[in-house]
């Protein structure tokens, strides 16, 4: 598979486990990949593990803090010449807290990460889509099924996962004519830390409506492996997805639409 061959794609969060993955199907697939991440024992992990796949450049990055994505962005141009894909992946969870127990302190730090970050890296992609020759660019928004429901996260994920549609069409709608595409993928369930840290100490009463309206989550038939997940992502910011525009796909093995 060399459909992305010297394509640069640009994964935020790429230390964890979607990302991580999702970095080594493109450089499998021939591209030179940026890794990015605010943990840097999993990015420093991540950028050993990958860098006899193929071209990697890692770079520490806060997604929530507008000049450390700057800095990024001039210091992935400055070593690959341009930027073809961006995929918005790093995120964190909200331990399932509803909104009578979420401290205002968890709230701004899941909305600066998981929305305010998905908009400054996106500001920055558009920027570079539009200033390079040829012009053009995909951005890849990961979202989650708790942007399409309510009982899915507590409410700041929630919140923030159901903001990334908007801003998916409202990218879409603004820039599909200077050939820039924005499409979101809200998976179901994949095995990865993201809520492992959280497990012990997760909302009861989240817990119990998650099971009560999810039974999908007990049996794991909603779990998406990560090669599933990855080729669904590339498929999307391929030349053959060229035709899909501001598009939220539920990758959940149908698990919402047949709730
Ligand atoms: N795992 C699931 O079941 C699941 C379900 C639905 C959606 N998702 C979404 O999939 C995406 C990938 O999550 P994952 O499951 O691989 O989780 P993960 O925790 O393994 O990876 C997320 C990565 O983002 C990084 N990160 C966190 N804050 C950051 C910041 N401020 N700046 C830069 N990097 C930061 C983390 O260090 C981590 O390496 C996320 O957008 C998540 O919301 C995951």
């Amino acid at each position: 598979m060399t459909f992305f061959k010297s394509k640069v794609v640009l994964i935020t969060g790429s230390g964890g486990g979607l990302g991580r993955y999702l970095a080594g199907a493109y450089l499998e697939a021939g591209a030179q990949v940026v890794l990015c991440d605010i943990h840097e024992e999993k990015l420093k992990a991540a950028e050993e593990g990958l860098s006899g796949k193929g071209p990697v450049f890692a770079q520490k990055v806060d997604v929530a803090d507008e000049e450390s994505v700057k800095g990024l962005f001039k210091a992935t141009v400055n070593k690959f010449g341009r930027i073809d894909v961006v995929v918005n992946n790093a995120a964190i969870f909200d331990a399932l807290a509803p909104v009578g127990k979420t401290d205002k302190v968890l709230w701004d730090r899941v909305i600066s990460v998981n929305l305010t970050g998905n908009f400054v890296v996106s500001k920055e992609a558009v920027n570079q889509f539009l200033a390079q020759e040829p012009q053009g660019g995909n951005i890849v928004n990961i979202g989650s099924i708790a942007g399409t429901k309510g009982y899915f996260a507590g409410i700041t994920y929630t919140a923030s996962k159901h903001a990334l549609r908007g801003m998916t069409m409202n990218i879409a709608s603004y820039y599909g004519k200077k050939g820039i595409r924005c499409n979101l993928v809200q998976p179901g369930g994949m095995d990865t830390e993201l809520y492992k840290e959280l497990e012990g100490n997760m909302e009861a009463e989240g817990l119990i409506l998650l099971g009560g309206n999810c039974p999908a989550l007990k049996d794991g038939s909603i779990m998406v492996p990560l090669d599933k997940m990855s080729s669904l992502i590339m498929f999307l910011s391929s030349d053959s997805a060229s035709s899909l525009n501001g598009q939220i796909l539920n990758a959940d093995n149908g698990m919402v639409s047949s709730a």
